[in-house]
């Protein structure tokens, strides 16, 4: 038996994966898709966003895939969380009933705006107004994603004293945070990878308000290699798409998050456990692969079954 801590894989497809995809994909696939990936025993799936429908057209029915997916999602006690740009998006996702909210604001100034058309501080100041609306709500859970915190598609290398100013202004607030720590570009190297989650579970070890997840892209092929560090650095919570989907509309040449199925081949043949079942997942990679207008990433899909499962 295995002495090696378990992680937790939050599957982004249905948010990050969906949202970069141009052709609209129709509700009744986007319900089809996250019910394949609850079935591949995820316990976390990141679905859709409260933005607006003029920046994201792909995330405008949110409010309907979380609805057709309630019971079954219930029954099983699952997590869906939604992504917030601001406290509109909070009021609009409580309101349809959704507490587990991903609040994203950017380490680089340029991103920030690109993104969400303020600045950091402006974002910050949502921040606050979303955990004034939410604090006291049944069943609310905070994580904030920090974009671009390795580096930002306009601006480079993020400087780490940057990327903890903004950590200390975040965690100030009294109402736990989990903060998924970014690599919106995949163009962070794993040294530094394990260099800034190091720093970061160490600074906050005492803190039991506070903890982590690593978000990363692959597009430079790095994705799988940078969650291992990740976790060697103490990180057990991992984003990641179904079919490698994803990538930020606003960060130029970036492409999709690294594959879940790639996380869970690699971490569990390393003797870590992810919970999810390999097999249900690849038969949800090829559901997503059938959609209109995909184009998906990650290898272990693409190899025979018998050689990934067997
Ligand atoms: N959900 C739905 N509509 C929203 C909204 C939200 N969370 N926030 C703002 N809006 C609407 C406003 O009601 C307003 O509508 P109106 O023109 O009909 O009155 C309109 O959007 C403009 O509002 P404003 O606050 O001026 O927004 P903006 O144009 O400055 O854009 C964001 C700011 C944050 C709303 C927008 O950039 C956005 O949604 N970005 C999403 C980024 C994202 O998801 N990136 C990928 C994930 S990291
Ligand atoms: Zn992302």
């Amino acid at each position: 038996m295995s002495t090696k801590d378990p992680i937790e894989i939050v599957d982004v497809a249905p948010r990050d994966g969906f949202q970069a995809v141009k052709a609209m994909i129709p509700t009744a696939a986007k319900i089809a898709v996250t019910s394949a990936l609850m079935d591949a025993n995820f316990r976390r799936l990141e679905v859709g966003a409260f933005v607006s429908p003029r920046a994201i057209p792909q995330m405008a029915d949110t409010k309907q895939v979380h609805a057709a997916l309630a019971a079954k999602r219930q029954a099983r006690g699952m997590r869906f969380s939604t992504l917030i740009p601001n406290a509109l998006g909070a009021k609009n996702a409580m309101a349809a009933g959704i507490t587990d909210l991903v609040f994203v604001v950017s380490a680089s100034q340029s991103h920030n705006q690109s993104n969400v058309k303020r600045s950091i501080a402006e974002s910050l100041g949502e921040l606050e107004k979303v955990v004034d609306l939410a604090s006291g709500v049944d069943g609310f859970q905070l994580r904030v994603n920090i974009a671009t915190v390795f580096d930002c598609p306009y601006e480079g290398r993020v400087p780490d004293a940057q990327v903890f100013a903004l950590i200390e202004q975040i965690t100030g607030h009294d109402v736990a945070v989990e903060i998924g720590l970014c690599d919106t570009t995949g163009r962070a190297f794993p040294d530094h990878v394990q260099e800034l989650c190091g720093e970061a579970v160490a600074r906050y070890a005492s803190n039991p308000g506070v903890s982590w997840a690593f978000h990363g892209h692959d597009t430079y092929g790095l994705g799988v290699a940078n969650a291992l560090y990740a976790y060697d650095a103490g990180i057990r919570v991992f984003d990641a798409a179904a079919a490698g989907l994803g990538g930020c509309p606003f960060a130029p040449g970036a492409s999709g998050n690294t594959a879940s199925e790639d996380l869970v081949f690699t971490f569990e043949n390393m003797g870590i456990s992810s919970g999810v079942d390999l097999e249900i997942l690849l038969d949800a990679t090829k559901i997503i692969a059938g959609l209109d207008g995909i184009d998906g990433g990650g290898h272990v899909r693409n190899l025979p079954r018998q050689r990934v499962c067997g």
